[in-house]
């Protein structure tokens, strides 16, 4: 098979497969629903040249860098600029791209003397075009749907998923359906999938409702789906710990800390560090460590209460809406990659994400709520001494501070929780103030401030 026209010595016929990550049964076509025909459970992608390519880390290192000043869509994307690593595509214009990836990190030093880690840092995945990492996904999986030739795609979603599906679809000439979880979601997430085009409905069930109903669809309509169960979505959303590797010279950090709702992205990231260690790029793996809320904790449920065994459903209830998940869909592949990296799972309150989005965003940075369990996470794993303060952290922040207002607003005036419960928080508060339009109201508001 052809490669793109930036070829890569050594890894320019790479091909892959589908393994079910359950009976271990490779495939080279997928089913609509994505699941093994045997036995029923998730596939993920592999790539069985790569033992015969023998890589030259050095090399793909280099040519990943050098296509970052080309003017080519595919090498401007900070998905396909690591296409040596992604399922191939035979043309670049095949790929429907925003330019995606490529998402700053942050060293966070207010967050650091809160934590006492010295070497604290975020990966800002919010930063992608539609606001959050969903994008690094999509452009993967909707090029796939193009090219398999569908017309529709559609996904269930918290909002997020929905949003960039949306913009990929319409960027590719598709059409998209959205299920969303009616009264559950942000507006500002739902008003991406309105002004994108998608037929955006409703209903009147929650998240894990949504996801069922799809997978019923999609078996009777042809409609290609792009939640995480698709396999290709993980794929791009594994060059997150690509580039985040490159942002640190190839020198991995100690510890990756995720949030974790149906629990595709922090498998895409195990996924990707596995690859980079096997492939040679890095040395040594970073803990990945996934974070749930606790009204939305069922890996945390599985793996107290039956070892990793056998999934605990949930009903799930969190502020943090993007995570209100109950019954994540990969939690297999999750546990698998918490046991290769030795990472830890943890909860936190709905207090300890409300005060740790507000100490993200007295960075000057900002982040939603669900990205905010993973400082709330640290916090508790520094308590427990998973995490030394002596070593270096990479919070993953996936969705911008504008994806969900209303938690940042009423947070800051107050409504969120019941009078008096949580006066540690008040410093953290800065509500909008009311004045008269008098020079003197604004000054004494000035000097109160100074002094308070
Ligand atoms: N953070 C944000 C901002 C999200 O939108 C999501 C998931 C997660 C974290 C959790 O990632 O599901 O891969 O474990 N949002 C999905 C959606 C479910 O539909 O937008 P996950």
């Amino acid at each position: 098979m052809s490669s793109l026209s930036t070829s890569t010595p050594g890894v320019s016929y790479l091909n892959y497969q589908f393994r079910c990550i359950g009976c271990g049964h490779t495939t080279e076509t997928a089913a609509q629903d994505f699941r093994c025909a045997n036995c029923g459970d998730l596939l993920e992608i592999t790539y069985p040249y790569w033992k015969e390519a023998k890589l030259d880390g050095a090399q793909v290192k280099f040519v990943w860098q050098d296509r970052k000043i080309s003017t080519s869509a595919v090498d401007l994307s900070g998905v396909w600029r690591f296409r040596d690593v992604l399922p191939v595509i035979e043309r670049e214009e095949q790929a429907i791209t925003l330019l995606e990836g490529n998402t700053p990190v942050y060293e966070l030093p207010r967050c650091s003397i809160i934590t006492g880690v010295t070497r604290l840092f975020a990966k800002h995945q919010g930063m992608n075009p539609t606001g959050s990492f969903k994008d690094t996904g999509m452009t993967v999986a909707a090029t796939f749907a193009r090219m398999s030739g569908f017309r529709w795609v559609a996904c269930a979603s918290t909002g997020n998923t929905s949003a960039s599906m949306a913009a990929y679809a319409a960027r590719g000439g598709m059409r998209s359906l959205v299920l969303v979880p009616e009264g559950k979601i942000s507006w500002s997430k739902l008003s991406q999938s309105l002004d994108y085009g998608a037929v955006t409905c409703q209903l009147r069930t929650d998240f894990d409702g949504c996801l069922k109903l799809l997978q019923e669809l999609v078996r009777k309509a042809p409609v290609y789906q792009l939640n995480s169960i698709n396999p290709f979505r993980l794929e791009g959303q594994k060059t997150l710990a690509f580039e985040l590797m490159e942002q640190f010279e190839w020198q991995p950090p100690d510890h990756i800390i995720v949030p974790g709702g149906n629990l595709g992205n922090s498998s895409a990231i195990g996924k990707a560090l596995v690859e980079m260690r096997e492939l040679g790029l890095i040395s040594r793996l970073p803990k990945l460590s996934i974070i749930q809320a606790e009204g939305a904790n069922a890996l945390v449920r599985t793996l107290r209460e039956t070892g990793g065994k056998q999934l605990i459903s949930v009903p799930a209830e969190t502020r943090a809406t993007a995570i209100r998940i109950g019954n994540p869909a990969s939690w297999k592949k999750a546990i698998h990659v918490l046991e290769a990296t030795g990472g830890a799972c943890e909860q936190v309150s709905e207090v300890e994400i409300a005060q740790a989005k507000a100490e993200i965003g007295a960075e000057g940075i900002g982040c939603e709520p669900a990205s905010a369990v993973t400082l709330a996470g640290l916090k508790k794993l520094v308590k427990r001494k998973f995490v030394k303060p002596d070593e270096t952290v990479v919070l993953v922040l996936t969705g911008n501070l504008l994806k969900d207002p209303d938690f940042t607003i009423d947070f800051h005036r107050g409504d969120m929780f019941a009078d008096n419960a949580t006066p540690g928080l008040n410093p953290l508060r800065h509500p909008p103030i009311v004045l008269d339009a008098s020079l003197d109201a604004v000054m004494r508001t000035l000097e109160q401030a100074e002094h308070s």
